[in-house]
């Protein structure tokens, strides 16, 4: 044990002092603090203490207590400090100011208060360390310099020389009170302090009120940061913005007169009043808006696409007939019905100049020519034209365009067409109308009965124009493949045009007349430089491709043209093709149906196809099982065509007798019939004959026919019905090299005005499922 406090210090301090209570704070040995007395008691302690000791004993009030006057000793914390009086000022309304230095901590131990004084019989009191605290000591104190240090480091001291005074101490009263005067404690954490006598106790709690000091000046750091950077911010914005104006200004470009102008071209506009007024209150709002905002952007975006319409500019229609015979006569082999169509149509529109143009759609499998016909149709009539591809469109907003509320909005793909052909007029070509779509963004098809409509479309609302285009003007013409997934409200509105696949004769032209010179011109060849002789084109047609139209005929022709431009790049002189050579250019031939062997054989008989593509001819194969006269059915069959083999397989039974089949094979085998590619879905009740053929053969164990193929649909009595398709269906078995196509009577004038389509093939029409088996299963019966 070691006394703090030397005794000759100890030994000054008298039994008996003056009391002078602090009001909001606590003051500890060593800090010099001014005190202002008011209370004629405490001065006249005071002033005994001068003449005497010069020594006061201070003691803290207590929070509650309010006026100095009615101090009484309950107020007061027992443990105070002892200091000396180190300087004294009177002032003038009967006050005093002392300065007073804290020397030590002092209990006071009983009061006498009477009226003119107020003092306490003092025990100073004595700091105890213990030794073996020695080291947590240093650490703490450590630890307190090290915590003044980062203070200092991020600029948080409470005094630049804070840390650098610390430093140098190491008496841990000193640093303790040292600490102690910098903090920012209430009465009581002071006094709570005084009162501990413990030294680590008070250097942990000291530690502990650092930190915390740190950790609000750091907020406030982060606080005071924040605000500077929003400030240096907008002091930018308004710097640049006003540099932005000067620079205008040098240019001419003044933003009133901007505006001004907008004013100007939408007066010139011929707009309805109600459009007019729409963006004129949009002009308003550019007016109103700070000029490199967000929103400025978006408004300014808006007008432009606004002024980049085309409104009310119109195409003079060129209704010469005989031009559109040229044009239409250049652009296009054959066609001829449908060129027909469009003449009338021009002749109508000659007589009668405001007529609503009816919508026109083209349907027929790829590569037939439908979307450049509609091109074509635009150039006979001289208007522009766009094309909206609606394949896999599942967007209503595609069609109708976003709202301006979206970043980065934009008006649907109609509005985007019209800016883009420059005219109020245009030929409007909507491909692909069977493959739109719809999803839970709505249903496009909807949207697209809206532009169709011509009542609707003169007042065409796109999401982000805001307000009605006129789309009636224009001529619209529509394709697909297919009729079947286009909705009948929407089919309402068109006339249909059909386009069936090409014979090879007509391929032959085609390529001759048009695939050929654009793709020698597009690989920038002469004309002299390729030469495709008619064989070749007839072999690229029917063993280099499969399709009832002209796409891969005229994609392989292209690449033989590419073929022989890298040969007079390479070798100075132009490929020569022949029938012969063309797989070393191309690759292997397709493999087709009758590669596979045009064999007569039980069970499988040529049936006859319509698809999206354009007539197929498939295979119907059947074969008898052991089993009880099951019918197994597999190949993807849709309900229509399973039923339908169901019907074939009833009347095969109902009539077994006569086509002199075995009791047996009913109740000892099971039936299965299969029809390839297994892969692809297919349905409806076109193969009705095909598979009645297909079962009497296996029935009977007779080989079918390979010379025939068949389509038609059939009823339980064994009449054959019409189906659809038939063009195409004639075309796929001339493709395959059959010599006879079996199709149902009441088909006859489908094929009436098709005299290219059935020459080289010999129709056999039919009325009953016995004269298709008479000539596929002869003798059967
Ligand atoms: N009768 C034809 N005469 C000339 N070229 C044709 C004819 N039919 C199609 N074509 C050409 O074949 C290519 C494919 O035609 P395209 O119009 O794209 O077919 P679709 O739209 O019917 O799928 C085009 O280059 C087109 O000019
Ligand atoms: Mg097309």
């Amino acid at each position: 044990m070691k006394t703090v406090l030397s005794k000759t210090v100890q030994s000054k301090i008298p039994d008996n002092l003056p009391v002078i209570p602090t009001m909001d704070v606590v003051v500890f040995p060593q800090m010099i603090v001014p005190l202002l007395v008011l209370d004629p008691r405490i001065i006249k302690g005071i002033n005994d203490a001068v003449e005497g000791s010069k020594m006061v004993l201070l003691l803290a009030a207590k929070k509650q207590v309010g006026q100095q006057d009615s101090i009484g000793t309950k107020d007061l914390y027992q443990v105070g400090t002892v200091a000396s009086i180190m300087r004294l000022i009177k002032i003038p309304d009967g006050g005093i100011k002392i300065l007073v230095q804290g020397i030590c901590k002092a209990n006071a131990l009983s009061f006498s208060s009477g009226q003119e004084t107020l003092s306490a019989a003092v025990e100073a009191v004595e700091q105890t360390e213990e030794k073996e605290n020695e080291t947590e000591l240093l650490a703490q104190i450590k630890n307190i310099k090290a915590l003044a240090e980062e203070m200092a480091s991020s600029g948080q001291a409470f005094s630049p020389d804070f840390h650098l005074i610390l430093s140098k101490m190491n008496d841990p009263d000193k640093i303790a009170d040292f600490v102690l005067s910098h903090l920012n404690l209430t009465v009581e954490q002071a006094q709570e302090l005084l009162e501990k006598t413990n030294k680590i106790e008070l250097l942990n709690q000291l530690y502990h009120y650092l930190h915390k000091e740190i950790e609000v000046s750091r907020m406030q750091e982060k606080i005071r940061s924040n605000a500077r950077d929003s400030m240096n911010k907008s002091q930018k914005e308004y710097y640049l913005r006003e540099q932005l104006r000067a620079i205008k200004k040098e240019l001419g470009e003044n933003e009133e007169e901007e505006i001004e102008k907008l004013r100007e071209k939408l007066k010139a506009l011929p707009l309805v009043e109600e459009t007019k007024e729409e963006i004129t209150r949009q002009i308003n709002r550019l007016e109103n808006t700070a000029p490199e905002s967000m929103e400025a952007m978006v408004i300014s975006n808006y007008l432009d696409w606004i002024f980049a319409l085309p409104w009310g500019k119109e195409t003079e229609d060129n209704l010469d007939i005989k031009h559109a015979k040229q044009v239409l006569d250049e652009d296009h082999y054959g066609l001829e019905k449908i060129k027909d169509r469009i003449l009338d149509f021009i002749s109508v529109r000659n007589l009668k100049k405001d007529s609503f143009a009816p919508i026109l759609c083209f349907v027929g499998p790829p590569g037939t020519g439908k979307t450049s016909l509609g091109k074509s149709i635009a150039r006979s009539l001289g208007r522009s034209h766009f094309r909206v591809s609606l394949g896999g469109v599942r967007d209503e907003a595609e069609i109708r365009g976003h709202r301006r509320t979206y970043v980065g909005a934009m008006p649907g793909r109609f509005i985007q067409g019209i800016r883009k052909a420059g005219t109020a007029n245009p030929i409007i070509i909507i491909d692909e109308l069977d493959k739109i779509g719809a999803d839970f963004r709505g249903d496009p098809s909807a949207a697209m009965l809206e532009v169709l409509d011509p009542q609707q479309n003169k007042t065409f609302y796109d999401n982000y124009l805001g307000v009605p285009f006129d789309l009636s003007r224009s001529i619209f013409i529509a394709t697909a493949n297919s009729l079947e997934t286009i909705s009948a409200p929407l089919k309402d509105r068109m006339e249909i045009i059909d386009l069936s696949g090409y014979t090879m004769n007509e391929k032959v032209h085609i390529a001759k007349r048009h695939l050929i010179p654009k793709a020698v011109e597009g690989a920038g060849l002469h004309e002299k430089d390729v030469k495709f002789s008619d064989a070749v084109i007839e072999e690229l047609a029917s063993n280099f491709t499969r399709e009832s139209g002209v796409r891969q005929l005229e994609r392989i022709v292209k690449k033989l043209c590419a073929k022989s431009a890298r040969s007079i790049v390479e070798k100075g002189k132009p490929a020569t093709f022949t029938p012969k050579n063309l797989t070393t250019y191309l690759g292997p031939k397709m493999l087709r149906d009758e590669d596979l062997g045009q064999k007569d054989q039980v069970g499988i008989t040529n049936g006859l196809a319509w698809t999206a593509y354009g007539g197929e001819m498939l295979k119907i194969e059947a074969v008898r099982v052991p089993g009880k006269g099951k019918l197994i059915l597999t190949g993807q069959l849709g309900d229509v065509m399973k039923e339908s083999a169901q019907a074939a397989m009833s009347y095969a039974r109902a009539h077994a007798d006569k086509f002199k089949i075995d009791r047996k094979m009913f109740t000892e085998y099971d039936l299965h019939i299969h029809v390839p590619a297994g892969a692809v879905p297919k349905d409806g009740p076109s193969a009705g004959v095909t598979i009645l053929s297909s079962i009497l053969s296996v029935l009977t164990q007779k080989p079918i026919s390979a010379q025939y193929a068949m389509t038609g649909e059939l009823n339980l009595r064994g009449h054959v019905m019409p189906i659809g398709g038939v063009k195409e269906k004639v075309l796929a078995a001339k493709r395959n090299k059959i010599p006879h196509v079996i199709l149902p009577e009441k088909n006859k004038q489908d094929l009436m005005d098709a005299q290219d389509i059935t020459t080289g093939i010999k129709i056999i029409w039919v009325k009953k499922a016995e004269e298709v088996i008479e000539h596929v299963l002869p003798g059967t019966f």
